[in-house]
């Protein structure tokens, strides 16, 4: 219960690691949350179920595409009339198309920008404005270890999640006179998230030449600790940032990947 009495805003909350972290903030005692993504019925679904489930925290389903100023804002101000605050936002909208460079359309380079990277300046900005008020907060970004380090074939998701870093540490540096803190968390390879199972297994295999079943073994390969990210591993250091436990701690970027790197 670390959480206890905070009211928070996760972005792609309808699947994969935006809806366990929806779960996971309901058991640390959220009071409230609210829940974005472009998947509309499937973000209600998670909000009922995690309502069921944790019944003292009210959940939101604000659908709203990331890319899109006014439905971002729209989102905000339902937060604002819903909840009256905003303790911590969670920015973890994303998308990822492998290709080499030169197989890279603008519109698919666009695509991985606009959601991972202004998405995030939109939300950030948006969730800032709420926070500034209480002279307080947590804004944290699911970045990824190719935020880190570039990707082979990945150059525009590289691009947009390096472009995050430069975001967290400048925005935290405007933020902190506010009491606003800043962090991004890097996972490594989510191996059972719908982004591996229903693009990633398929796009790497080609990427690397290997048959769709070795894709999981090459990568547990490469991971000093043997096994791909759970949510868990990424949870746990998010609870973490966003408690006043990480009260001395803005504008890091940290990798939650196995030593892998
Ligand atoms: N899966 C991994 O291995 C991995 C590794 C490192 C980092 N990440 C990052 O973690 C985050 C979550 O990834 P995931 O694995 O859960 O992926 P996912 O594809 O399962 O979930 C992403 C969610 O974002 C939503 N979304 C996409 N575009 C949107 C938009 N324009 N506006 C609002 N919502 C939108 C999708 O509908 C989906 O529900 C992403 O930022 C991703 O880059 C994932």
């Amino acid at each position: 219960m670390r959480l206890q009495g905070r009211a928070a805003w996760i972005t792609g909350a309808a699947q994969g690691l935006g809806e366990a972290l929806a779960y996971r903030l309901a058991q640390e005692g959220c009071r409230g949350l609210a829940l974005s993504d472009v998947q509309a019925e499937r973000l209600q679904a998670v909000a009922d179920a995690v309502h069921a489930q944790h019944p003292h925290c009210h959940t939101l389903a604000l659908p709203c595409d990331v890319r899109l100023e006014a439905e971002v804002q729209h989102a905000a101000r339902q937060i604002d009339q819903q909840f009256g605050r905003l303790d911590i936002l969670i920015a973890n909208a994303g998308v990822i198309h492998s290709a080499e460079i030169t197989e890279m359309s603008l519109e698919q380079w666009q695509w991985q920008l606009d959601v991972n990277l202004t998405g995030y300046f939109l939300c950030a900005r948006e969730a800032a404005k709420l926070m500034r008020r209480q002279g307080k907060g947590v804004i944290l970004q699911i970045n990824s270890k190719s935020g880190l380090k570039g990707s082979y074939k990945n150059c525009a998701y590289a691009a947009s999640k390096f472009g995050g870093v430069g975001l967290t540490q400048s925005i935290a540096m405007d933020l902190a006179p506010y009491g606003i803190r800043v962090n991004a968390v890097c996972p490594g390879n989510l191996l059972d998230s719908p982004m591996w199972q229903e693009t990633l297994f398929e796009q790497y295999a080609r990427k690397w030449g290997l048959p769709e079943e070795a894709v999981r073994r090459y990568y547990e390969a490469q991971t000093p600790l043997g096994r791909g990210c759970a949510y868990d591993d990424v949870a746990n250091l998010v609870v973490f940032l966003a408690s006043d436990e990480a009260s001395y701690i803005t504008g890091e970027a940290y990798r939650v990947a196995g030593g892998q790197l």
